[in-house]
């Protein structure tokens, strides 16, 4: 690995905090969300989950035990504050302070986002995404968090997902605020990715050195067959997960495409955009220093399930699939390593990205302990293993990847399905907040250090094989 390149681990605030109403923290619109009946498969929420926010230096003692070397977490705007502006909550941003220096302390770079998808509900009653007041408010969070922390943390995420946040929070429905109109979330989508141009700016000014980019979820999208609706399906969804966020981020604006598309189905209407603004496109594409890509799988697209430019709200409902004959992880997902180095290939070729980031990668799978405690998750190491190969290639070939995460250091709380989908390196027994590292973990250490030259001696003396002490 070149010197400098980046193999670690991810998490966010909401998914592994818990202490939902400690220190002075604000509802964000997730907490609402867990409790509309019937959101959340298993009826859960995170008030708890991962219990993280009281066990977060055992949870960083866990990582250097495991020789990772970067941390990618996010930060809790509720958390710090309150009232979505103004008044600052020293004890939230106190939780991250420490977090940071134990992370430095334990020899872990840290990769801090700014906004992994819980706004603080007052906010939501404000007008939430869809208001153009939220982008003025986003960077005033990001500069408070920067000024505080951008000594410190060399790695700054703007917005983790624009797709999800605007499409399935505001067109779907599936995830936070839960609202189903398609206009909402374009407008949405538009002044989250404003904010990101506008912040970045004032994060650099922050964190003097400091790398700002945003991270995309990105898959390639492929016809089932060669048959010309089926091409179609293809392009539409392209447009609609990839294009209409990388675009106007590469300075292209909105595919002209997809603008008919909505125009045709009555999502836009016909003329200008009726939420951009003078100077918002060039803002939008304000050169950043990398790019985050989350890579999990590809879409098969195919006509038969009806996805055309006359009904784009199909593709958002799930319309658009993989076929069942592939190899499936237990979200439904196909599992396509290729696909990673299809996504760098074109983000280089088709979009000069010039440094990017897999910022999560990973898959959900329930094997849990053995009668020995131990967690033989071996299709876990297998997908694992065939991404990292992926991403070897595609360095291999030129293409300007400067770092790898798994999604996720360990189990948590995974939006609409709750506790039921089990990313993690770590199994997680919620019952007791029991943290076991399961065999993927142990792999994953063994990686990083052939990967990446020798890891940091484990403190506590934790070795592959031996059952995870009550300490983690
Ligand atoms: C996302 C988020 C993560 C998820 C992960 C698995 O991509 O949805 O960034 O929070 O938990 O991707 O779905």
């Amino acid at each position: 690995m070149p010197a400098g390149f980046q193999l670690g681990v991810a998490t966010s605030a909401f998914q592994i905090e818990g202490a939902a109403r400690e220190d002075g923290k604000s509802p964000s619109i997730w907490d609402t969300f867990c409790r509309q009946p019937g959101a959340i498969g298993d009826g859960s929420n995170a008030d708890i989950a991962c219990d993280h926010y009281h066990r977060m230096e055992d949870d960083v003692r866990l990582m250097q035990d495991l020789g990772i070397r970067a941390y990618r977490f996010s930060i809790s705007w509720p958390r710090i504050l309150p009232n979505g502006r103004g008044r600052v909550e020293p004890r939230g941003l106190s939780f991250y302070h420490r977090l940071v220096d134990a992370l430095l302390a334990a020899g872990i770079t840290p990769f801090a986002t700014l906004y992994h998808w819980d706004l603080p509900q007052v906010l939501q009653d404000q007008g939430g995404w869809p208001a153009r007041e939220r982008v003025e408010d986003f960077v005033r969070y990001a500069d408070v968090v920067t000024a505080s922390l951008g000594d410190r943390v060399k790695h700054w995420v703007t917005h983790n997902e624009p797709w999800c946040i605007a499409i399935l929070g505001h067109w779907v429905g599936c995830h936070a605020p839960g609202l189903k109109n398609p206009a909402a979330a374009l407008a949405a989508a538009h002044h989250v990715l404003l904010s990101h141009g506008a912040a970045a700016p004032v994060i650099r000014a922050n964190s003097p050195d400091c790398r700002v980019g945003i991270c995309l979820n990105l898959s390639p999208a492929v016809a089932a067959s060669s048959r010309e609706e089926d091409l179609e399906a293809a392009r539409h969804y392209d447009g609609y997960f990839n294009r209409w966020f990388l675009d106007p981020l590469y300075g292209h604006g909105y595919p002209e495409d997809m603008m008919a598309d909505y125009r045709k189905a009555g999502i836009l209407p016909d003329g200008p955009l009726p939420f951009v603004r003078e100077g918002d496109l060039a803002r939008i594409a304000t050169p950043c220093d990398f790019l985050g890509v989350n890579y999990y799988t590809r879409e098969i697209c195919r006509s038969a399930t009806a996805v055309s430019p006359e009904n784009a709200a199909a593709a958002a409902s799930g319309a658009v699939s993989a076929s069942p004959h592939v190899e499936k992880t237990e979200m439904g997902w196909e599992v396509y390593p290729e696909g990673l180095f299809e996504t760098l290939r074109r983000l280089f070729v088709g979009y000069r990205v010039p440094s990017i980031y897999v910022l999560e990668n990973g898959c959900s799978y329930s094997d849990g302990p053995n009668a020995q405690g131990v967690i033989e998750d071996e299709r876990r190491i297998r997908y694992l293993g065939a991404h990292i190969e992926q991403a070897l290639h595609a360095m291999a070939c030129g293409l300007p990847l400067a770092g790898y995460f798994v999604w996720s250091l360990m189990d948590n709380f995974e939006w609409q399905h709750g506790f039921r989908q089990r990313f993690g390196l770590v199994w997680m027994d919620y019952a007791t907040q029991r943290r076991i590292p399961k065999q993927s973990a142990w792999w994953y250490s063994a990686t990083t250090r052939r990967l990446c030259g020798s890891a940091p001696i484990a403190r506590s003396g934790l070795r592959e094989g031996a059952l995870c002490r009550p300490k983690y």
